[in-house]
């Protein structure tokens, strides 16, 4: 589904778009998602209002720097980034503006906006824990388990420069304190099956291959597969298991990806009209079909993959900000523990 090398074609058009724009309608986004299914999004866009968009698609830190480098000469309008710890970077680097929208804020729970308007998520992304069925009997039921000394040698996570880890970690610092959350992260650390590496898939691939008995990552690897061939994965996939984490307490941690109004934005309304309609059900049905994804508005339904891993109870409690309020607590502590 991840196809970089057609996202650098796409991003080099769009430059070439932006460069050449017309007196027309447009708005300038600046995306990390690398799907060309979301032409299909935007061409959708474009038909209902008119308003054509201009693409740039790129690693979040990159187009966070970009926006920085260009300062008020920016052409962007709109950011999306696919974690909201990303976002807070942004947010810390003041390039977002506020974009006030009764739409967005009807349309999206408190929870998964920024108290400020300043972002909102669109689809969330739930990390969860994976085990292998023949050699696991009971698996963790929480986050805080992960690190109980049970465990130890069988976990496999990736490293703390990711930035699922890092979002996952300012939630237990929210929820716990930073006092547990630092034993928690030493707990994980000395539970470790091996060094951190690899991606998300390369942990439950471990799972697959026995070299760890548990494992964390992002729902949608997983479903991966299910919906297509995995190499190394979808094989072995029957064997694995999955837990809802903290179900008899506050949830499970869901990350975003989110959305944000550029702060020199040179076409805001439309970005606004691009913000707004990425809540409506177009939008709010792509991100849950294709990226297998749980869509941020309420009642939308969901992928019949998707709908595989059941109901759950996400964590509602603790505040998608904290997770960027929280970041850099999160990142000295993995440091502190040694967590690579
Ligand atoms: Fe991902």
């Amino acid at each position: 589904m991840i196809r970089k090398t057609a996202a650098r074609l796409v991003a080099a058009t769009a430059l070439a778009a932006i460069g050449t724009a017309a007196m027309a309608a447009e708005v300038n986004v600046y995306s990390s998602r690398h799907y060309d299914s979301d032409d299909a999004l935007y061409a959708e866009f474009t038909k209902e209002t008119g308003i054509k968009v201009n693409r740039i698609e790129g690693k979040a830190d990159e187009l966070i720097a970009r926006l920085e480098a260009e300062g008020d000469n920016s052409p962007a309008d709109v950011l999306i980034t696919v974690d909201a710890g990303r976002m807070a970077r942004a947010e810390e680097a003041g390039v977002l503006q506020a974009y006030p929208s009764a739409v967005i804020d009807k349309a999206v729970p408190a929870h998964l906006r920024h108290p400020d308007d300043l972002w909102f998520g669109v689809s969330q992304r739930a990390r969860i824990i994976f085990y292998a069925k023949d050699r696991v009997e009971n698996p963790p039921r929480t986050y805080e388990e992960l690190a109980d000394p049970k465990f130890k040698g069988q976990i496999c996570i990736r490293s703390s420069s990711n930035v699922y880890n890092q979002s996952l970690l300012a939630s237990i610092i929210e929820a716990d304190g930073a006092v547990e959350a630092k034993e928690w992260a030493a707990g994980v650390v000395a539970n470790m099956a091996r060094a951190p590496q690899g991606g998300d898939t390369d942990q439950l691939l471990g799972i697959v291959s026995g070299e760890c008995d548990i494992a964390v990552a992002n729902h949608y690897y997983f479903l991966r597969g299910f919906d297509s061939d995995v190499e190394g994965l979808t094989a072995g996939i029957d064997n694995i298991g999955w837990v809802w984490p903290n179900q008899s307490g506050r949830g499970a941690h869901l990350n975003l990806t989110a959305a944000a109004m550029a702060k020199s934005a040179p076409h805001p309304e439309e970005a606004k009209t691009l913000l707004e309609f990425l809540t409506g059900d177009f939008a709010q049905h792509h991100f849950a079909n294709q990226n297998n994804e749980y869509p941020a508005v309420p009642g939308v339904g969901l992928d019949v993959d998707t709908a595989r891993l059941g109901f759950f109870i996400p964590d509602t409690q603790t505040p998608t900000s904290a997770f960027s309020a929280n970041a850099k607590e999160a990142q000295a502590i993995f440091n502190e523990v040694d967590w690579q």
